[in-house]
């Protein structure tokens, strides 16, 4: 394909010395330094790249955004830092999904550029491919300072994973297309070539070249356009890879605060500026308790309803789903959510996977501190109570193994480990360490926690010694009452916290149970000054089954199957398909013809599935709704119905 300017011989002498030195890296070191009583150095099971010798330390980027073709050209100039220092020749790994690249260059930029052979490892399902490039170490520039670049040119897949590419009938305005990125967990090696693991981070700047009409936004900061259509980016704090993300369409930006605002498609921006006039006060209520913004601004970009997630904790631009517009504010403890791993995920990051709970349980629990301080004790109390409601939904369908808050999802996609245990039973954990140390020991132990660990990855055990050196052990007589083993290592909920719990839901409880019972009319239920948290509880607390007179009673009390308010959407019409409440029908298939989110779609498609009707139905509706979802939206539907 093309020569190398430097004969490059990888002979199986050399490659087996590189595999004995990555053993000794990936295998030996671990256990050593495991043998030292330290916390062993983990090897990412999710990545490709599993030797420590060279690491990729700024990226620049050089992306054009083709509709057409829905891909995405791109030119990625990585600067690396290496101690590779016995050889003529050092590796340097990456990992790619699908990427088509095109070539390969050493000395880019100088007189003396130089095309280079790489090698392609083979494609896994799952982690793509390793991709190897001989770095002659004679193209260093200075070699003493051990770090060089590579520039490489690809091309996306059609199918790329982090990818959706949406026509214009799919986005609020319907004049022009969009595209935004979803990297996390392992997906932004299907738009890049990178060391795509949560344990390295990059700088990186970019460029970025759309259709005329388009804007395109990073999470980054943006500097001036140098001509219309070409869009700069640059993020100067680094980051892992699943935190670069794009977005590209007709947007336009709504200041909220000094340092806030927001990004949406132009008939949008008005709601979602109502929406999160709560922001500044967010951030400002979660610096006081745990320590300073780090990252500058604080801006959301509300995407199109195909959006798969909630939201995605993008560095300083959260991306956000359009259904937690509800109108009144009350669907914005996501915007907490997202908001707290500014501290939790973003500055102290999950070294693998496995440790997914310190990126997510630590943010239910900084989350929830958040609105008790914006919104009251009373309104965080509620989502207490329907966040161990989850937990114990998702319990009740689990493997023991994925039970646990230290995971093994080796040879499996991370996506498994997206449970409520990482969320709920995570931040349960802290709750219950705030609860025994008080929070005059706990918000100063997690306020240092998050400096000493600032920009750095750490697993499970990593934690667990610095909690046993600056929580437990100054405080031995209090530290009798956590079992923190049995926290990280046990299934289920066998071990002893306090249960979460609401005056204001117990109350819905009550009423939940006097309507089941027949012993108040749905008229007769006090529900006028009900929030969507107490709809919510109302709705879960029914028994199952329901028959059809009882569904029609509520529907026509509270109008249930048009409630716009997505989550109360959502619930109600998983009931009305587990019922088969069939007046819901014409709206279940508009919900899923129109929102994306996995979390309110798959329910539902698995309680229609049951039974022989819903399962035709189901699939009548999944026929016209999957072009309009996201690829992993697809795959989820996929695996449930089976592929069309
Ligand atoms: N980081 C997650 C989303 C995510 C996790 C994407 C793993 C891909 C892989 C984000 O912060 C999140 O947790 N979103 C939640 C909302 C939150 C309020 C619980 C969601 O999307 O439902
Ligand atoms: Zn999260």
């Amino acid at each position: 394909m093309s020569t190398p300017k430097f004969p490059v011989t990888w002979s199986s002498r050399f490659r087996s010395i590189l595999t004995l030195a990555s053993l000794v890296c990936t295998v030996w070191l671990p256990i050593a330094q495991g043998r030292a009583g330290l916390p062993p150095v983990p090897y990412d099971p999710h990545s490709n790249v599993i030797e420590d010798s060279t690491r990729v330390k700024h990226v620049s980027l050089r992306l054009e955004v083709d509709f057409k073709r829905q891909t995405i050209r791109g030119e990625a100039r990585l600067r690396f830092q290496t101690n590779w220092g016995h050889h003529d020749v050092l590796p340097l790994i990456l990992d790619a999904k699908g990427l088509k690249i095109l070539d390969v260059e050493v000395y880019p930029g100088t007189p003396d550029a130089a095309r280079i052979q790489w090698k392609d490892g083979p494609e896994d399902p799952i982690l793509g491919r390793r991709v190897e490039i001989p770095i002659p170490l004679s193209s260093l520039p200075l070699p003493e300072a051990n770090t060089g670049h590579v520039l490489i040119r690809y091309e996306t897949a059609p199918g790329a994973g982090a990818l959706q590419w949406l026509s214009p009938a799919r986005t609020a305005g319907g004049k022009q297309p969009f595209l935004f990125t979803q990297s996390e967990a392992i997906q932004a090696r299907t738009w890049m070539p990178i060391q795509d693991s949560p344990r390295v981070r990059v700088t990186y700047d970019a460029t970025v070249l759309v259709p005329p009409g388009l804007k395109a936004v990073m999470a980054a900061d943006s500097l001036p356009r140098t001509a219309p259509d070409v869009f700069q980016f640059r993020m100067d704090q680094p980051v892992p890879a699943y935190l670069i993300a794009l977005a590209v369409g007709d947007l336009a930006f709504q200041p909220l605060g000094a340092r806030t605002g927001v990004w949406a498609e132009p008939s949008m921006l008005a709601q979602a500026a109502h929406e999160f006039a709560d922001t500044e006060e967010m951030i400002q209520a979660t610096e006081k308790q745990f320590g300073p913004y780090r990252w500058g601004r604080y801006d959301l970009l509300v995407l199109p309803p195909s959006f798969p997630f909630g939201g995605m904790e993008n560095p300083k631009l959260t991306f956000a789903t359009p259904t937690i517009l509800a109108g009144d504010r009350s669907l914005v403890a996501l915007v907490a959510h997202e908001l707290a791993h500014s501290w939790s995920g973003n500055l102290v990051t999950n070294a693998t996977w496995n440790d997914f709970w310190l990126n997510e349980g630590f943010t239910v629990y900084l989350e929830r501190r958040i609105v008790e301080a914006v919104y009251g004790v009373d309104r965080r109390k509620m989502e207490d109570v329907l966040g161990i409601g989850e937990l114990r939904a998702d319990l009740a369908r689990l493997d023991p193994r994925d039970q646990k808050l230290q995971l093994d999802l080796n040879g499996r996609d991370p996506d498994d480990g997206m449970t409520q245990v990482a969320y709920e039973k995570g931040a349960l954990f802290l709750i219950e360490l705030e609860r025994v140390f008080g929070r005059d020991r706990f918000d100063p132990f997690l306020r240092d926690y998050f400096d000493a660990h600032a920009f750095q990855s750490i697993t499970t055990d990593q934690f667990a010694a610095y909690l046993q050196r600056h929580l437990l052990d100054p405080n031995p007589t209090l530290a009798g009452q956590i079992d923190v083993k049995a926290w990280l290592q046990q299934p289920g909920l066998t071990i002893k916290f306090t249960e979460p719990s609401s005056a204001r839901l117990i109350a819905v409880d009550q009423a939940a149970r006097a309507w089941s019972a027949g012993q108040t009319s749905a008229q007769d239920l006090k529900t006028a000054d009900w929030t969507t948290q107490e709809w919510l509880q109302f709705l879960r607390k029914l028994p199952e089954p329901l028959d059809v007179a009882k569904m029609t009673e509520l529907d026509d009390a509270f109008h249930l199957t048009a409630k716009p308010n997505a989550e109360i959407a959502g619930q109600w019409l998983l009931m009305a398909a587990r019922n088969q409440y069939h007046p819901a029908n014409p709206r279940i298939e508009s919900f899923l013809s129109t929102v994306g989110r996995r979390k309110f779609i798959l329910p539902i498609y698995r309680a229609l599935m049951r039974t022989p009707g819903g399962a035709q139905q189901a699939r009548g509706i999944y026929r016209q709704a999957r072009p309009f979802y996201h690829p992993i939206a697809i795959e989820s539907v996929d695996k449930m119905l089976g592929a069309p």
